[in-house]
C-alpha cells in the first residue's frame, strides 16, 4: 500500500512538474487572449491527467482488495494451523482429555517426542457439540448416565472415546458372580447391571423379549436355555459349522486363543471355553447389557466396534470368528481394511471362520474357489459361511 501511494505521488508530481515546463499554468490563469491550440493542448493534458488519475485509483482499489484477500488467507492459515493444538473453542475438560501433554522427564527416545497425545478417534473432533456434551460432568463426581448417547457417538466414529474423570453410576447392592464353570450357563443377577440405558430393566425381560413381537438386536441371545444352547454344536452341512468339526481340522490343542467379532452374548466364547480355547468377544450394548452379560458368564468382553483396528499384535491369534456383523452394511473400503486387519492378527495357519456372511449376489464373485463355501438363498440376498486359513508361508 505504501509503495503505491509513493507511486501515485510521483506520478502527480511528474505531471505537475512537467506541465509548466511546456505550459505555464500560472500564465494561463491570467485573463489573456485564448489561443485555441494552446487551449486544446491544455484540454488534452487535463484529460490525460484525469485519465491517469482514474487509472491510479483503479489500481488503488485492486490493491486494497487483494490486500484484504491476503489478510483473510493468512488468518485462515493461522486458524487451521492452530486447530489441532489448541482445540479452538472447546471446553477445558475436552482440551485436558485430548490435547497433548508435556512429558515430565522430557524427550523420550522411545516415543521420539517430548509430548504425549492422548489417543481418541479422529472423528471426535469433527463432532464438537457431542464431544463437549460427552465431556460435561463434575470432575471426581458421578458420570452422567449417557450410555446410549456415548455408544452412538462411538459408533459414529469417535472411537476410542476420550477418557473421563468421573465414576460410572454405582449400583445399590452388588451380588457376587456365579462361580465358574456354572457361570457360563447361568443368567446373572440383575444387580450386575445398571439398567437405565435399556428398554428392559431386568434379565427376565431380556429373556422374554425372544417371544415378543418387534425387532431387537440379537433378540434371542439372552435366553441361555433357548437357541443359545445349541449354537455351534452341530454341523448342518449348509451354513452352520460345528465347533468340534472346526477344531478337528487342526491337531488337538493347537487352537488355543482367538477373537469373536460381534459376539452377542458370548456363547461362542463359552463353547470354546469348554474346549479349553480362550476367546475374546467384542460386542456393542445395543439396547441390552451385552458386555456385562458376557463378563458375568466369566468370559472376556470388549466394547469395541468393527471400525476399530484390532488391539492385537500381528501373527498371534489361532482363530477369528465372526457371525452376521461383517456384511454389506459396512462400506466396501472399510470392509477391505477390516479383512486385512483380521489377516494381520491371525498367525500363519490361523483360521478365519466367516459365519453367515450376508451379501448380495454380485458380491460373491469376489471370492475364489478352493474355499469351503456354502450358500443359502434367502429372497434375493445370500448368506454364506467359510472357513479360511491364513497361508503358512
Ligand atoms: C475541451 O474539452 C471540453 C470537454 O472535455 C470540450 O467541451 C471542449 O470543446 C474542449 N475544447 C477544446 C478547445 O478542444
Ligand atoms: C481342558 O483342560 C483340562 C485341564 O487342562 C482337561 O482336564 C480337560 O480334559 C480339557 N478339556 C477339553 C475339552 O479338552
Amino acid at each position: 500500500m505504501a509503495a503505491l501511494l509513493l507511486l501515485t505521488n510521483l506520478l502527480t508530481f511528474y505531471f505537475l512538474a512537467s506541465g509548466p515546463s511546456r505550459l505555464d499554468l500560472r500564465r494561463l490563469s491570467l485573463p489573456i487572449a485564448w489561443d485555441t491550440s494552446l487551449l486544446a493542448h491544455l484540454n488534452s493534458t487535463r484529460a490525460h491527467l484525469a485519465d491517469t488519475h482514474s487509472r491510479v485509483s483503479d489500481l488503488h482499489r485492486q490493491l486494497a482488495s487483494s490486500d484484504s484477500l491476503v489478510k483473510a488467507l493468512l488468518a485462515e492459515l493461522a486458524r487451521s494451523r492452530g486447530r489441532p493444538q489448541d482445540g479452538g473453542d472447546l471446553p477445558d475438560e475436552v482440551k485436558l482429555a485430548v490435547a497433548p501433554h508435556k512429558l515430565p522427564l522430557g524427550y523420550s527416545p522411545r516415543m521420539g517426542s517430548d509430548m504425549l497425545h492422548p489417543p481418541v478417534g479422529v472423528a471426535c473432533l469433527r463432532f464438537k457439540e457431542e464431544l463437549a456434551q460427552y465431556m460435561s460432568y463434575e470432575v471426581g463426581g458421578e458420570c452422567p448416565v449417557d450410555d446410549v448417547f456415548a455408544q452412538r457417538f462411538l459408533l459414529k466414529g469417535c472411537e476410542p472415546l476420550p477418557r473421563r474423570r468421573c465414576h460410572p453410576k454405582s449400583r445399590a447392592k452388588y451380588v457376587e458372580p456365579t462361580p465358574f464353570p456354572q457361570s457360563l450357563w447361568t443368567t446373572p443377577h440383575d444387580s450386575s447391571v445398571v439398567w437405565d440405558a435399556y428398554t428392559c430393566k431386568s434379565y427376565k425381560c431380556l429373556v422374554d423379549r425372544n417371544k415378543q413381537p418387534g425387532y431387537f438386536d440379537c433378540k434371542d441371545c439372552f435366553d441361555l436355555q433357548g437357541r443359545e444352547k445349541h449354537r455351534w454344536m452341530y454341523d448342518n452341512g449348509i451354513l452352520d459349522y460345528g465347533i468340534d468339526q472346526v477344531l478337528a481340522t487342526r491337531p488337538p490343542g493347537t487352537i488355543r486363543i482367538g477373537l469373536d467379532i460381534g459376539g452377542g452374548s458370548g456363547t461362542f466364547a463359552a463353547r470354546m471355553r469348554e474346549r479349553n480355547v480362550t476367546i475374546v468377544t467384542t460386542t456393542m450394548n445395543l439396547d441390552g447389557p451385552f458386555n456385562s452379560f458376557i463378563a458375568s458368564r466369566g468370559l472376556i468382553s470388549m466394547h469395541m466396534s468393527v471400525s476399530q483396528r484390532l488391539p492385537f499384535f500381528e501373527n498371534t491369534l489361532d482363530i477369528v470368528h465372526s457371525m452376521h456383523v461383517l456384511s454389506n452394511w459396512i462400506p466396501d473400503t472399510m470392509l477391505e481394511f477390516t479383512l486385512y486387519d483380521i489377516y494381520r492378527v491371525l498367525r500363519p495357519g490361523g483360521l478365519f471362520w466367516l459365519d453367515h456372511f450376508f451379501c448380495e449376489g454380485p458380491q460373491l464373485n469376489t471370492w475364489n474357489a478352493g474355499r469351503k463355501v456354502d450358500r443359502g438363498p434367502q429372497k434375493n440376498e445370500w448368506y454364506f459361511s467359510a472357513l479360511l486359513e491364513k497361508p503358512r508361508t
